[in-house]
């Protein structure tokens, strides 16, 4: 749990929601991890949601990924990064010289949060203590994937891993130290960068793709040292 959160951790009905934790089966093999996501019930948002959506890609992997939540299209396929927001961080790991198929994706929270308007699914993102709750489920596909590095996807992946004062701004692009005593052993470093669907929305949408792939560069690079 990174510092900072103590007070986040217990939702307002702690009773009914207790977190993830009594939910993560013992010796995870990333199929039992998918099975067991779905009847999670240690937060509320599997309620709205149509199945929980755990992280995928080859176990172990020297390069993870963690991003935000499932959105419309991974809350419906079941998978990580299948709609828009994946299509360009494929791109992006592309264009900066990483094959994304060697890449282990995953999100900090694996309900879609949303609000329905007009027939359509709003994102609305997970709020502390959801995240709090939803942690065990990272650190076990943590254990399982042993990533080098970690690419952080935005704030609120940077967030669940740093506490809650961090910002993107302040930390992309540069190597992270990780911070193995709140999270657990992990990888050697961590770079953090915006999140995909930050750039889909962006008015300076090929400036700020172009800043995302340069902070995958650095990556790839910390990982070629290694
Ligand atoms: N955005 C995320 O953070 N994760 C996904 O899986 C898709 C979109
Ligand atoms: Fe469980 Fe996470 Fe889904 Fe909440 S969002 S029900 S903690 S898997």
């Amino acid at each position: 749990m990174p510092l900072g959160w103590e007070n986040w951790t217990l939702p307002p009905t702690s009773a009914e929601y207790p977190g993830a934790e009594p939910f993560v089966p013992e010796r995870a093999t990333l199929p039992r991890l998918r099975g067991a996501v779905d009847d999670c019930r240690g937060c509320d948002l599997f309620r709205d949601a149509t199945q929980g959506v755990m992280g995928d890609g080859p176990v172990p992997a020297r390069l993870m990924l963690i991003g935000e939540q499932p959105g419309d299209k991974e809350d419906l396929a079941g998978l990580p990064f299948v709609g828009p927001a994946g299509r360009l961080l494929d791109r992006a790991l592309v264009e900066a010289g990483i094959d994304p198929a060697g890449t282990f994706r995953t999100n900090v929270v694996k309900h879609f949060r949303h609000v329905v308007k007009g027939g359509k699914r709003i994102h609305r993102s997970p709020v502390r203590w959801q995240v709090a709750a939803c942690e065990p489920w990272l650190l076990a596909e943590l254990e399982l994937v042993r990533p080098e590095i970690v690419i952080i996807l935005g704030s609120t992946a940077g967030q669940a891993v740093y506490g809650p004062t961090f910002r993107v701004g302040a930390t992309r692009g540069r190597a992270l130290e990780w911070p193995a005593e709140q999270m657990g052993a992990g990888p050697s470093a961590a770079v953090a960068t915006a999140h995909p669907s930050s750039v889909l929305r962006s008015r300076e949408r090929e400036k700020d793709r172009a800043a995302l792939v340069a902070d995958l560069v650095v990556a790839r690079e910390l990982l070629a040292r290694r």
